[in-house]
Formats: C-alpha cells, sequence, structure tokens
C-alpha cells in the first residue's frame, strides 16, 4: 500500500513536485507516466526513503517514510533508474552480498530462489558485465525482490532493453504485481496501458489524469472536442444537446460558445446540428478542435522525441 498527500519537493528555489495525492493497493501495479523532467524519479526516491519530501506526507507499507524509514526499507524493493551494479562480480555473489547487506536468513537459499523468480538462475554463476543490459535488468529486480518486499518502485523497468526483453520484463512485473503494490514509472503510454491497472500521468510534478488503461485508451484515442456557436443566446441549448447519444461533457465556454465531446465509432455532429436548429437556435458555426486529452498528452511527451519527428517530417 502507498498513500501520498500533497508531497511537495524543492530542489534548492526550483520546485519539483507541487502537491502530489495518490493512492496504490496491494495487488494493484499503478503506473507514472510523463515525460523527462516531470518528477517521477524525485517521487519514488522519496517513497523508498531516499530523500525527504519538502512537505506532505508519504505513507508506504504502513510507514511514515521520513520518521519510520527503516521500516519503510524493510518493506520496499526499489529499483533505481539506472541499477549500480558491480560488472566484475559474479551475479550469485553480488545477490548473496546484497542479502547479507539486509541481513536475511538463509541467503543462499534466498538468492537461488529469487534467481528463479526472475529467470536468471542458469546465469548465477556469470559475471554481471558479460550479461546483455535485459538480464542486468533482471538481476536488478532480483536485488529489488530479495527481502520479498510488499511494495515494489520499479523506475522505467524497460528503458535500454530490446523488444524482446521488455515483453519478458512486462511479463514478470505483471506476475511479481499479483500479492504486491507495484508503482512504476515509464515515458511510454503503450507501456502503461500493457502493464497496469491504473496510469497516473505526471507533467512538471502534477498528477494531470488519473485513469484505468482502458478508460485512457478511449478518452486518448476517442474523445473528439467539438465547438458549437450559435447566433444570439444559447439559453437552455446545453441540456438539449446533452440528450443526443454519444454526447459526453457538455459546457459553456465564457465567450458564449459551447462545447462538447463525442467518440469518433459514434459521430454526433449531424444529430447535434439537427437539434440545435429543430429548437429554433441559428447554428453559425460547428467546429472539431482535436482530442482534449490526446492534446494533453501530446503536450506532456512533445519535448520527448524531438529527433523521431524531425525524421517523421524529411
Ligand atoms: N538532484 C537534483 N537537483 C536539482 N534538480 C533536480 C534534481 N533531481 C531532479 N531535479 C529536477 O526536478 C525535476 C524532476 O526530475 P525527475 O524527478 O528526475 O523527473 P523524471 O524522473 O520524471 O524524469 C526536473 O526538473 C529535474 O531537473
Ligand atoms: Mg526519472
Amino acid at each position: 500500500m502507498i498513500r501520498v498527500e500533497e508531497l511537495t519537493k524543492d530542489y534548492g528555489s526550483r520546485r519539483a513536485l507541487h502537491g502530489l495525492t495518490f493512492e496504490a493497493r496491494q495487488g494493484e501495479v499503478v503506473g507514472f507516466l510523463g515525460p523527462n523532467g516531470a518528477g517521477k524519479t524525485t517521487t519514488m526516491r522519496i517513497l523508498t526513503s531516499y530523500m525527504p519530501p519538502t512537505s506532505g506526507e508519504a505513507i508506504v507499507a504502513g510507514y511514515n517514510v521520513v520518521s519510520e524509514s527503516l521500516e519503510v526499507r524493510k518493506r520496499v524493493g526499489y529499483l533505481p533508474e539506472t541499477v549500480p551494479l558491480y560488472t566484475d562480480m559474479v551475479v550469485f555473489d553480488y545477490l548473496k552480498f546484497m542479502a547479507d547487506l539486509r541481513h536475511l536468513p538463509n541467503a543462499d537459499e534466498r538468492v537461488g530462489e529469487t534467481l528463479e523468480m526472475v529467470g536468471l538462475l542458469d546465469r548465477a554463476n556469470g559475471y554481471i558485465g558479460a550479461l546483455s543490459k535485459g538480464m542486468r535488468q533482471r538481476i536488478g529486480l532480483a536485488q529489488a525482490l530479495l527481502h520479498r518486499p510488499e511494495v515494489l518502485i520499479l523506475d522505467e523497468p524497460t528503458i535500454g532493453l530490446d523488444p524482446g526483453q521488455v515483453v519478458e520484463i512486462r511479463h514478470l512485473i505483471r506476475e511479481i504485481g499479483k500479492e504486491r503494490t507495484v508503482l512504476l514509472s515509464t515515458h511510454i503510454l503503450s507501456e502503461a496501458q500493457q502493464i497496469c491497472d491504473r496510469v497516473l500521468i505526471i507533467n512538471k510534478g502534477r498528477i494531470v489524469v488519473e485513469d484505468t488503461p482502458e478508460n485512457l485508451q478511449s478518452r486518448l484515442v476517442g474523445a473528439e472536442r467539438v465547438i458549437l456557436r450559435v447566433g444570439g443566446d444559447s439559453d437552455g441549448l446545453a441540456p438539449r444537446i446533452e440528450k443526443v447519444k454519444g454526447v459526453q461533457q457538455v459546457k459553456s465556454n465564457p465567450d458564449g460558445s459551447l462545447e462538447f465531446q463525442f467518440l469518433p465509432a459514434q459521430d454526433v455532429r449531424q444529430q447535434v446540428a439537427k437539434t440545435v436548429i429543430e429548437a429554433g437556435y441559428d447554428l453559425i458555426e460547428m467546429r472539431a478542435v482535436g482530442l482534449s486529452l490526446e492534446e494533453i498528452f501530446l503536450e506532456l511527451t512533445k519535448e520527448e522525441e524531438p529527433d523521431k519527428k524531425k525524421k517523421a517530417r524529411s
């Protein structure tokens, strides 16, 4: 269980987190989705008691990350953004060393079981330096799982992996997540949708969207936003438009126009136009203004892949 309330973090005079509030329950895989600099790593470092927040409260596995940090560390497994691995160590020895640091009983046995969990048993006697990036990520995961933590915090667990390895790691995380609380960060929308039960979109230190992957899918790919303008007064029109089947979220803008959404599979524009005219209003304008949530996500990720965009244009 993770419970975060009004978490803020300042680096000097720069505020990196602006009052984050969210929860993650046991048996739930929650995705932290956002571009570089959004505050994902900062939040995760606070949740793992590596660094205190400036204000706000975080309870992890029932303990306060500031005043009960030792208890938190016993119950949390952390895969940092860059896994600090000793490349000249043998896989088994490295994990044994980590298990000893945690004073785990029956360390040899525990390491063996953990290697089996992450599918690395056959590499136990190999050097870390000789392993692929995907295999090293598994060692990082093994290290995070050694003490069988209630809560797992995984910072960009699939970054730098090839597509085959990504599929394997995702599958592994889903398995592990069945009995634990998992918070993982990613900047890839499709990844969040594939692994997570719930997605929190974070941007510039704020959670801007929270939803299930299914809803996100329909909202992101789906809802088209339309602006509608009538001559004179639009009083009484909104409730009529609301009644049209497939219309979502009708609202009045300060400039007097109305706005609503619909799913592309169910184009309601003709029916709305008919409704407006039959109700005796003059329809002056009806125009699509793009995908509201997709706009948010594009806004979130547009600093992310300038190279790709350039390539796509040329
Ligand atoms: N140690 C630090 N000192 C100063 N600023 C930092 C430090 N770590 C992160 N930041 C800033 O805080 C913001 C959030 O960063 P981070 O949590 O690493 O985001 P993310 O993991 O989502 O990419 C960024 O603006 C980043 O530049
Ligand atoms: Mg990060």
